[in-house]
């Protein structure tokens, strides 16, 4: 029924979902780093993405994780101090999430992780040696981006699989 809905919604008010094709990106609250932190401070994506091995969300982590190590600035970065400042108030990090999936299709990162033996970069690029922030996806999130890799593994292809 909800898939129903948004179809009706698609094929009535084209104009919200074309929005998406001129997207220019957005702007992160902190110049964040992920080559830094995975080749000096030698963390994985599991020890930040926490939940993306057993849940469909694989979480961004914000100040009770980043606090582990930034309670006080171990660096003159600028950026840094902006995130010195949202743990000394308490106050969460507000990143925009940028891959989005809509509400009328399933997607869960533990089927693909875990089960599917899918690896993070097959799906968002080389994030390993990221200097700055997502601003957009790396492969936009479009339902041939979900079917072309289903039909070359051989995954089910059927409407209801994704859209339940
Ligand atoms: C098969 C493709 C695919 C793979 C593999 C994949 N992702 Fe994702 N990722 C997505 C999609 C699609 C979304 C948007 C999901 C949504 O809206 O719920 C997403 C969203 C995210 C997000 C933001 C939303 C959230 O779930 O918290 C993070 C963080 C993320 N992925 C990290 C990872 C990491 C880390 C790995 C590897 C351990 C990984 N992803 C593997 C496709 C993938
Ligand atoms: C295990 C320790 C650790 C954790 C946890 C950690 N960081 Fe860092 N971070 C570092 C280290 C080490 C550096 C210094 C890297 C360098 O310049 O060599 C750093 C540097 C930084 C800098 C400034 C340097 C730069 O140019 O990027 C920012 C901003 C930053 N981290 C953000 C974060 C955020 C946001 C989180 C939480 C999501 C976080 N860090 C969690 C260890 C950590
Ligand atoms: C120190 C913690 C940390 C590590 C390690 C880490 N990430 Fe992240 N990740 C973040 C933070 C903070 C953000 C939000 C800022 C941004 O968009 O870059 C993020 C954002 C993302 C997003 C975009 C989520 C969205 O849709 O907005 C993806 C995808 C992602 N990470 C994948 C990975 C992968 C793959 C790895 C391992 C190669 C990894 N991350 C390692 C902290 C981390
Ligand atoms: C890079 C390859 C790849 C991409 C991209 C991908 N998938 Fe998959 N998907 C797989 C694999 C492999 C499996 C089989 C996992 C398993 O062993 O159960 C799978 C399984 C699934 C299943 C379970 C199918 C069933 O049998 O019921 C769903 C639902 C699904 N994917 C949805 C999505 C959606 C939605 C997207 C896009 C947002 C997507 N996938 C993108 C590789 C991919
Ligand atoms: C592997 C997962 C997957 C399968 C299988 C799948 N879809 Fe989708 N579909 C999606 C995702 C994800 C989106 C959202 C894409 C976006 O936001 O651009 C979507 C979007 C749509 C839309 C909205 C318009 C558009 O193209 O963006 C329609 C209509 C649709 N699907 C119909 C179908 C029909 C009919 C089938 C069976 C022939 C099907 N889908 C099979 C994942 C899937």
């Amino acid at each position: 029924m909800k898939f129903l809905e948004a179809l009706l919604a698609i094929l009535l008010i084209p104009g919200l979902f074309g929005g998406c094709s001129d997207w220019r990106g957005v702007q992160q609250p902190i110049a964040y780093n992920h080559k830094k932190h995975i080749e000096n401070a030698g963390l994985g994506c599991f020890d930040c993405h926490t939940r993306v091995l057993k849940f469909p969300k694989a979480t961004i982590p914000n100040i009770g994780f980043c606090k582990d190590c930034h309670e006080d600035p171990m660096t003159d970065s600028g950026e840094e101090k902006k995130l010195v400042e949202y743990i000394r108030k308490g106050q969460p990090i507000p990143w925009i999430q940028v891959h989005r999936v809509p509400d009328y299709a399933y997607f869960s990162h533990a089927r693909h992780v875990s089960l599917g033996k899918v690896a993070c970069q097959d799906c968002h690029g080389d994030v390993n040696h990221m200097t700055l922030p997502f601003s957009k996806p790396h492969t936009p999130i479009t339902m041939s981006f979900c079917t072309k890799c289903h039909e070359r593994k051989g995954v089910t292809t059927d409407c209801a699989s994704c859209h339940r």
